[in-house]
């Protein structure tokens, strides 16, 4: 499985024929990783069973973790789901964009992207490459493009490093806007229900939706989204959140400091085992660069990392999902 010569197409202009061979690949029942503005995605076309199928072995997924579907347009969700007037209409206003509505699947859907549920994740993603690749090749069923386990990737040299030898296509068209996974919406219930935190925040969703609630799994329940069971986005080397007034305690140690560009210069001057994050004014900088700076701890010359703890309102909230998981073990 590990042989296969990976195409690598960069597209740094859409106004050419460089989709077509991508394009080609996935109608063909290969497997295209390409960008969305959130992270890269691993992608075989929706409609045909035994390409899904390959994603989970490529990847090393477990079979229970269902894939979410990317489609070009909102007019085209009736297509793969079920979704009445009211959420469609609110839908075509937020779309395209980094959110994923979970919704009652239609039957040309087959199981073995929603690993046996009976609704579908259905993501229309903003990035201009992900739209032409869906509009040529139809509904495209798509995980992160990282080793299951591994940090989700969010530039081509990434995917490359996980998945080069094991599929078709990588495209390569610079890096993710956003760097998080997109959030997650279960609107199959009668109040909309936040699956993940993502880059449109819980506030912002109470605008858009009235009320929602926000689903935290129970240790001893099956949880909603299958995948926030497993260990995620974890680096390999130990990593522990800390007050960023405690990172002080690190300095000179065998250890990679991750924070905020204002911590660094609060508490950190001069000290070299830093990596900045991005800046606490700006947090969707720090998302951009939250799992870039795990896959960097793990090449890095230190034995261990420990990241800044940061507040859990608007986008931080999203930042701080990512951190626990990353800091969980087991
Ligand atoms: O931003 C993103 O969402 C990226 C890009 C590539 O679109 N994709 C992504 O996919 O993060 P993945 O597979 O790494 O995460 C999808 C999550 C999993 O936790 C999965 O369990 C959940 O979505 N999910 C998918 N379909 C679901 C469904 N029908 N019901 C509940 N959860 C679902
Ligand atoms: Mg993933």
């Amino acid at each position: 499985m590990h042989n296969i010569e990976t195409k690598i197409v960069k597209i740094e202009d859409l106004y050419n024929d460089s989709i077509d061979q991508p394009c080609e690949i996935l109608k063909n029942g290969g497997l295209v990783a390409f960008p969305t503005e959130t992270v890269y995605g691993l992608g075989a076309l929706a409609t045909l069973p035994d390409a899904v199928k390959k994603i989970f072995q490529v990847k090393g997924r477990p079979g229970d973790n269902p894939l979410i579907v990317h489609i070009d347009s909102a007019d085209k969700i009736r297509e793969v789901a079920y979704v009445d007037d009211r959420y469609l209409e609110i839908i075509e206003k937020i779309t395209p964009g980094p959110i994923t509505f979970v919704l009652r699947k239609r039957e040309n859907i087959p199981y073995e992207v929603t690993a046996g549920l009976e609704t579908v994740g259905v993501r229309i993603p903003a990035h201009p490459v992900a739209q032409r690749l869906s509009r040529c090749a139809g509904p495209i069923a798509a995980p992160s493009a990282n080793l299951s386990g591994k940090p989700s990737p969010t530039d081509a040299a990434t995917v490359i490093e996980d998945l080069r030898y094991r599929i078709e296509c990588i495209i390569d068209a610079g890096e993710s806007a956003f760097g998080i996974e997109s959030t997650i919406v279960d609107l199959t219930r009668t109040v909309p229900l936040v699956l993940r935190p993502g880059p449109i925040t819980m506030e912002e969703l109470s605008t858009i939706f009235g009320a929602v609630e926000y689903y935290q799994p129970r240790q001893d329940e099956k949880p909603l989204a299958p995948g926030m069971k497993y260990r995620h986005y974890a680096p390999e080397k130990r990593l522990q959140m800390v007050e960023p007034s405690e990172l002080a305690n690190f300095i000179d140690k065998d250890v990679l400091i991750l924070c905020s560009k204002e911590t660094k210069e609060s508490f950190l001057k001069n000290v070299d085992n830093v990596y900045v994050l991005g800046e606490f004014e700006r947090p969707y900088t720090i998302a951009q660069n939250l799992y870039r700076s795990l896959r960097y701890l793990d090449k890095s010359k230190y034995e261990e990392g420990v990241i800044e703890k940061f507040p859990e309102y608007g986008i931080f909230f999203s930042i701080m999902n990512r951190i626990k998981k990353a800091i969980s073990k087991g």
